[in-house]
């Protein structure tokens, strides 16, 4: 897997996610102070890519919002899953591990991950944080500020490579 990290799989370059992900966290949160309930959660969404531009198979690697994210697309039936980038383990690209059924394995040593829950398949202490996402119109859209325990690293996990 080739290192996708130093640009933006939109093509839009870090700057232009940057003041995406800053643009639609200022509308949540002022939506969110104005009372505006249920829209401010809507608001919260911010788009990543066009569905074109995700690979099948494998992971794609997008910077959004100071995130570093991992975009899944999954084929019959057609699902999208975003992740954090960062596997717990010691900072593996997950967006670079295979992927086969629901799970995604980290390339460096190998621990594999349910996208459905984030959860590790070797220990469910470890975990990599997730986001709702959906596609809109072609596009893949994913909450930013879904609230999800953020992932944290196991001590007494089984890959020690
Ligand atoms: S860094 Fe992911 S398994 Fe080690």
């Amino acid at each position: 897997m080739a290192d996708s990290k130093a640009t933006s799989a939109t093509g839009g370059g870090r700057y232009t996610d940057f003041f995406n992900g800053l643009f639609a966290r200022a509308v949540h949160l002022l939506a969110k102070r104005n009372g505006a309930g249920r829209d401010a959660y809507i608001m919260a969404y911010v788009e990543l890519l066009p569905l074109a531009k995700c690979h099948t198979g494998r992971g794609t690697y997008i910077e959004c919002g100071g995130r570093e994210l991992a975009v899944f697309r999954l084929v019959e039936p057609e699902r999208i899953f975003v992740i954090d980038n960062t596997c717990p383990h010691a900072n593996g690209n997950l967006s670079g591990g295979d992927v086969e059924g629901d799970i995604v394995s980290c390339p460096w040593h190998f621990w594999e991950f349910n996208l459905n829950t984030g959860v590790c398949v070797h220990s469910d202490r470890a975990r990599v944080r997730r986001y709702r996402a959906e596609l809109r119109d072609g596009h893949v859209w994913a909450d930013l500020d879904a609230p999800i325990p953020a992932p944290w690293k196991d001590p007494c996990a089984p890959c020690d490579t």
